[in-house]
């Protein structure tokens, strides 16, 4: 563990406002500094800055903490690397850890990683990987050299070798078992994860082996196995061979849909290319991306799903700000086949003449439709004209326009304008959509960091204002603890946080978010940066405290009179007064 004091020592060197704005552009308006926030697509500012308590909070997304919460997501960096990102940023030495368990359970799953990853590749290597060998080279044409750089390897047709493989390296079930490579049968045994499946290691830009993905030799299902997150691993945090593409990007990367793709990709002479872990584009992805490239050129499968996909993940990465561009291939289903077809040079032609965004969804709407009838061209129109309204620059809508008004046969001007009517009519509606998803959005998180409240609305209440209130006057922790265990409180999430308020100051440490952000996971952090966010500027009393440890008195005494039924941030105090005044 890092000490405590010098993550505040550091925490006090590092103004949120400060760090903040080399990210988000601040507006200050009133007391607390906004902005739009760069962890969801944001049209109105929702992201505030709270420099009382040096936290942030989202109200559209939910996200929220302290300083280093807000480098962990802005970075993508886990709780340490965040620490060490910001000492290194005001020239601060991070004193040495001495490992806390959490991060030796990290350091050995990554240890069991490389070592399966060594132990699959010389599997491969040997006359037992045969078949795999087989699969790779001659059904799939890669080169010695592509299975070296890549690693690539072959899980043995066996249920223990690899366990048996790990346990002479003095690896512990439980450790395997938390990295993924092995699972634990009914019979309480284990037993190997991939059997009889050619292994694609995944690495990070560290050169780390986070993950697997393993593919079965023939036409049985699944097809692909891939590891599930673990300590090491999120899969919508990571793309596979971005180790290899960072370094080629060049401001342009190919975003392909498989793992077999990827490699064909590279392998033809064209390194800077990515794929999805075996899920479809994230949000984080699209922003990885975006520090990598300014353009990415999509080829994924050209069947229906693929194309699914691809609408799906134009809207990510332009909302990422990235340039896309669309790769239509023809006579091959995906990436790989066509370079098997056609050659490296077709493709690099293929990449050169990767269309536009909006010519891509004319062509593909223009393949679905018959123009040669009157009814055709109507319909054509009407959905032309829904691609139309999302052009944003007006010059380039206005060309556009034209090709659809001469596909159809009709004036650019009546395009033009309907496209313009249509535009307008989805502000407002826009508008109307982004308030309800922040009212989903926000429905959502708290059932995420605190499941219990929806059950006991009136009890987490109370429990925020207390976490609230101790944080605002440190000095009531110590006489609060007299009168209040966390036992008292009705809710996992509250008990933890009151548990560690309580600690701290048994330590005779400072009582704020930073240091609280030591002792919880960052969701709760970001659940804490939430109430905080509630209270902010609120002078809170001895008088509300009373009200608050009264309120979880009478539910543990069963009296439960009246009923917070709506999740509503005036509840409480409602709720508050009205005790009062029957007492
Ligand atoms: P092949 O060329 O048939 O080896 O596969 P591919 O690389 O072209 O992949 P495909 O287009 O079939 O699928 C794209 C990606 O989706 C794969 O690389 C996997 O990550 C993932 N995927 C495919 N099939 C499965 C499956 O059965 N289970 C899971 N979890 N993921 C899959
Ligand atoms: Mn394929």
């Amino acid at each position: 563990m890092i000490p405590r004091s010098f993550i505040q020592q550091l925490v006090g060197l590092c103004e949120i406002e400060d760090v903040v704005s080399s990210y988000v552009t601040i507006r200050r308006a009133g007391r607390n500094p906004k902005g739009l926030c760069p962890f969801h697509s944001d049209k109105t500012p929702s992201f505030v800055l709270y420099p009382d308590n040096q936290s942030f909070y989202c109200c559209g997304c939910g996200a929220g903490g302290d300083v280093i919460s807000f480098i962990m997501r802005a970075e993508n960096l886990d709780y340490v690397e965040a620490v060490r990102f910001l000492a290194k940023r005001v020239g601060l030495e991070v004193p040495d850890e001495g490992e806390d368990s959490s991060g030796q359970l990290k350091a050995r799953i990554l240890e069991i990683n490389r070592e399966t990853a060594r132990f699959f590749y010389q599997c491969l290597k040997s006359p037992a990987g045969k078949p795999g060998m087989e699969y790779l080279r001659d059904k799939r044409g890669l080169s010695m050299k592509t299975i070296t750089s890549y690693g690539l390897g072959y899980a043995p047709d066996s249920w223990d070798s690899l366990l048996r493989h790990l346990h002479g390296k003095g690896f512990r079930d439980e450790e395997m078992a938390a990295a993924c490579v092995v699972a634990k049968g009914r019979n309480g045994r284990y037993y190997d994860q991939f059997r009889n499946r050619v292994m694609f290691p995944i690495i990070d830009l560290r050169g780390n082996v986070i993950a697997f993905g393993g593919r079965v030799l023939d036409d049985s299902k699944p097809k692909y196995l891939n590891s599930p997150d673990t300590p090491v691993f999120k899969k919508s945090r990571n793309l596979f061979s971005l180790n290899f593409a960072k370094n080629a990007a060049d401001g342009r990367l190919i975003l392909a849909e498989g793992y077999m793709d990827v490699i064909a990709i590279h392998a033809a002479g064209f390194p800077n290319v990515v794929a999805t872990l075996g899920t479809s584009l994230t949000e984080e992805q699209a922003r990885l991306m975006s520090k990598y490239a300014k353009e990415i050129l999509i080829a994924y499968d050209s069947d229906g799903a693929g194309q699914t996909a691809t609408h799906r993940a134009i809207n990510l990465l332009s909302d990422a700000g990235l340039n896309t561009k669309v790769i239509r291939m023809e006579g091959a289903k995906d990436p790989d086949e066509y370079l098997k077809k056609f050659g490296p040079t077709r493709f690099r032609l293929l990449l050169d003449s990767a269309s536009n965004v909006i010519e891509h969804e004319l062509e593909g709407l223009k393949a679905q439709i018959q123009l040669d009838t009157a009814e055709g061209r109507i319909d054509y129109l009407k959905r032309a004209i829904h691609i139309l309204a999302d052009i944003k620059n007006p010059l380039e809508r206005e060309v556009f326009a034209g090709i659809v008004a001469k596909e159809a046969g009709v004036m650019p001007e009546a395009v033009l304008s309907q496209a313009s009517a249509l535009m307008k009519k989805r502000f407002s509606a826009r508008e109307r959509q982004e308030w309800r998803e922040i009212e989903q959005g926000k429905a959502n998180l708290r059932d995420r960091i605190n499941p219990e409240k929806a059950q006991n609305l009136k009890e987490a209440m109370a429990e925020e204002g207390i976490l609230a209130y101790l944080i605002q006057h440190p000095d009531q922790i110590q006489p609060t603890g007299e009168r209040l265990e966390p036992a008292d409180f009705v809710t996992g999430f509250g008990k933890r946080v009151l548990e560690s308020v309580f600690q701290l100051a048994r330590d005779g440490d400072e009582v704020n978010i930073t240091a609280l952000g030591t002792l919880l996971t960052p969701q709760e952090t970001g659940g804490l940066a939430r109430i905080l966010a509630r209270y902010a500027g609120q002078r809170m009393t001895k008088e509300m405290l009373d009200d608050y440890i009264d309120i979880l008195r009478a539910h543990k005494d069963k009296l439960q009179p009246g009923e917070i039924r709506e999740i509503e941030p005036d509840a409480i105090e409602e709720y508050r007064r009205r005790l009062r005044q029957k007492k």
